[in-house]
């Protein structure tokens, strides 16, 4: 049986850190702001919307959650963000993704302050990402994975690290994240297209897995004593739940774990470590406005 990487426990250690960050910050007169928005009402993301505005009260940050109808336009929304990025009471702006359809997502992110977008969506983030500068912010989620292997002391350099999924939140970004100087990864990022998969899988001394398809990876997909990164929250159909699903990851948890020497759960891995390191990249875009 794997270890189990205890995503709740690394993330109230990130929280142990960042109280002490924001202890100084609020003495020096300065409160890390928070601004979520989310436009109409994807349940999913009203339940993360909510967790991040929870996180932000517990933290003492100075949190603003803006709930706009499903029919707001583009130009409504722009306007928004502007507001935002001109509020000197606001260091980070997420926009909850994905938006309705009538919203062009990446105008959203283009027109946010790169020095507010703790997202690190922003064209000039996703560039000092790619160039291994360490003054941008870097999305939430592989930011997450890594600390958690970082926490399990798992030897990355040189390392054969597989990143299943190719998206801006976390396949691409992860992807820079492993192989930048100072991880030092040999990566290899596999998608829907990819030919043989176990094949590639199977060579991995690390497996992301950010597909968004339930049980996707299965024993087949793992070599023995591999560590597995489960990134998938997907909900799927449970009459014997009291709310009608559960969460399950991209991960058949119950084989894979039994191959695998270190494997992240769901719910419990992954997932507490995006809201700490959206805390962490707040208290980040506020030290960096005190420096400026
Ligand atoms: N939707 C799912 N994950 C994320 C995230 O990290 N940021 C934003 N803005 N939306 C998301």
């Amino acid at each position: 049986m794997a270890h189990l990487i205890d995503g709740r426990a690394v993330a109230e250690k990130v929280y142990a850190e960042l109280r002490g960050e924001i202890a100084a910050l609020k003495a020096s007169g300065r409160t890390p702001g928070l601004a979520v928005v989310l436009v109409g009402d994807n349940p999913a993301s009203r339940a993360y919307v909510r967790s991040k505005d929870k996180m932000c009260r517990e933290l003492g940050l100075h949190s603003v959650k803006l709930e706009l109808p499903a029919a707001t336009t583009q130009d409504e929304l722009l306007a928004r963000v502007d507001e935002l990025n001109r509020d000197a009471a606001i260091h980070g702006i997420l926009v909850q993704s994905p938006p309705p359809k009538q919203i062009d997502e990446a105008a959203i992110v283009r027109a946010l302050d790169p020095r507010k977008d703790v997202d690190g969506f922003h064209p000039l983030n996703v560039a000092k990402l790619a160039m291994g500068d360490d003054s941008g912010f870097v999305p939430c989620t592989p930011l997450g994975c890594l600390r958690l292997l970082r926490e399990a002391a798992v030897d990355l350099c040189g390392a054969n690290a597989v990143v299943l999924g190719r998206s801006m939140i976390v396949g691409k970004p992860m992807a820079l994240l492993l192989m930048n100087k100072g991880v030092d990864a040999t990566v290899t990022v596999a998608h829907s297209r990819t030919r043989d998969l176990p094949q590639v899988t199977q060579r991995a001394d690390v497996i992301i897995a950010a597909i968004g398809q339930p049980h996707f990876v299965k024993a087949e997909h793992v070599r023995e004593g591999a560590v597995v990164i489960d990134v998938g929250i997907n909900r799927v159909d449970d009459v014997t739940s009291e709310r009608g699903y559960r969460l399950v990851g991209d991960v058949d948890f119950e084989a894979v774990s039994k191959k695998a020497s270190a494997i992240t759960p769901v719910p419990g891995g992954v997932g507490p470590m995006t809201i700490a390191m959206l805390m962490s990249n707040t208290v980040k875009a506020c030290r960096a406005a005190a420096r400026s």
